[in-house]
């Protein structure tokens, strides 16, 4: 996905550095051409000669080449580069690109790049949540670059916490998105995304629902809506704010949010059910709270309509529909299930039995069965990069 695709990837002094090697790989691996740049520590970190093999090109770290005579010019390389990314870029460095200081070869190269720049930052926690590396990083977004958050656990320190740099694999999805955005891969494309829970009234001031948080549904959402597809998030109660760009549709219950789907399904051609809808509500509403009395108290349930299969029984060809799955048990077996019965493209199936994964968490792992392909199965990762990966299948599936 990066073929041909020209990338430069500075290296800062940090513990870091040498997740920077595994970076290069994968990035050479994805076809892109890749010229390294290192501040002068950088090099106790790891050394030029492992960069400058994976990259398979010398690296560059200082102005002048000593030994034939030559030097290396900051401006050709900042315009070489389709992008720029600084991983791991360390607290000292980020305070000298956010006020302008040059002292080193990466730094004029920055200052010289007219192209996209990303920074991955890695330090220790207290100094990531320092007030300063936050101003500074705040600066460097308000000059159009974009940061890869640092990701949470143990650190060099021995601290657990957030300031690692982001995974290598997460940092080349970023600037896959970057350039499928950039493609406008899914241009023209209308899309809908349900997500979150639905609430199935039983009298004016209580429901039926469920945990789901809306941040699966929503992630997905973004990721789409920046690889140019026009977005419609259908969405039930979360307390998520609406994603800039993106159309909400806020519903409650199954039935608003079945009759909303189904009237956009017409003119859309990518359908994503992330929402956790709830199967059955209560059969009747009651006009009034209802009142403490009897020791026992049944309520009777209704089904709810199928959105999914709905959708499913009403597909055409040429539009794309996939569905999710929420195991506890048997998880293959019951998704390869859902995915024949509601006429789906592909499933994701998620299990909240699973640590770190389904309701409410910022993180997910899933494994993704498409018709007459091997089931996909995915790391934890957060579930921004996991919208990723599904939104990466979609692109791949339309592309074939
Ligand atoms: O919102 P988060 O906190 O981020 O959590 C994410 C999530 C766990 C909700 C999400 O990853 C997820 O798994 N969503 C689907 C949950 C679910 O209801 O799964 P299911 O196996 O019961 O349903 C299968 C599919 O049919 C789903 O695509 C569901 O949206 C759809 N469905 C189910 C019932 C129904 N009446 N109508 C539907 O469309």
């Amino acid at each position: 996905m990066l073929q041909g695709k020209k990338i430069l990837v500075g290296v800062c002094g940090s513990i870091a550095a040498y997740k920077s090697a595994l970076l290069i790989r994968l990035l050479v691996k994805e076809g892109a051409e890749v010229r390294v740049v290192m501040t002068p520590s950088a090099a106790s970190f790891i050394t030029p000669l492992t960069l400058a093999t994976l990259a398979k090109h010398p690296v560059y770290s200082e102005y002048f080449n000593e030994a034939n005579g030559t030097w290396h010019n900051h401006v050709e390389l900042g315009l070489w580069a389709d992008l720029m990314v600084l991983a791991p870029l360390s607290a000292n460095t980020l305070g000298k690109l956010a006020n302008g200081l040059c002292d080193n070869l990466l730094c004029a190269v920055y200052l010289s790049a007219r192209c996209p720049v990303y920074v991955a930052p890695a330090m220790d926690l207290d100094m990531y949540a320092h007030a300063s590396t936050q101003a500074n990083l705040q600066a460097l977004l308000s000059y159009g670059n974009r940061v890869i958050d640092a990701e949470s656990g143990e650190l060099a320190s021995g601290l657990d916490g957030k300031g690692r740099m982001a995974e290598p694999e997460h940092i080349v999805q970023a600037i896959q998105a970057h350039f499928a955005a950039e493609r406008g891969t899914l241009k023209g494309k209308r899309v809908i995304i349900t997500a979150g829970p639905t609430y199935e009234p039983l009298d004016p001031v209580r429901f039926i629902g469920n945990h789901s948080s809306g941040k699966m549904g929503y992630a997905i959402a973004e990721v789409m809506a920046g690889y140019g597809a026009e977005v419609t998030l259908i969405a039930g109660p979360t307390s998520l704010p609406d994603p800039p760009g993106i159309k909400c549709v806020h519903v409650m219950s199954a039935l608003e949010m079945h009759a909303s789907a189904l009237a956009l399904f017409p003119t859309t051609d990518i359908a994503v059910l992330a929402a956790a809808v709830a199967d059955y509500r209560p059969a009747t509403v009651a006009e009034q709270k209802i009142k403490k009395s009897e020791d026992e108290f049944t309520l009777t349930l209704t089904k709810n309509p199928d959105i999914a299969k709905d959708l499913g029984s009403r597909k055409e060809v040429g539009q794309l529909l996939v569905g999710f799955a929420l195991e506890t048990n048997n998880g293959l077996e019951n998704a390869q299930g859902k995915l024949e019965k509601k006429n789906l493209d592909f499933i994701v199936l998620n299990s909240p039995s699973d640590e770190g994964t389904g309701f409410g968490h910022d993180t997910n792992r899933i494994t993704i069965l498409a018709r007459n392909t091997k089931p996909k199965e995915f790391e934890l990762k957060s579930k921004k990069a996991i919208a990723q990966d599904i939104v990466n299948e979609i692109t791949t599936y339309l592309d074939r």
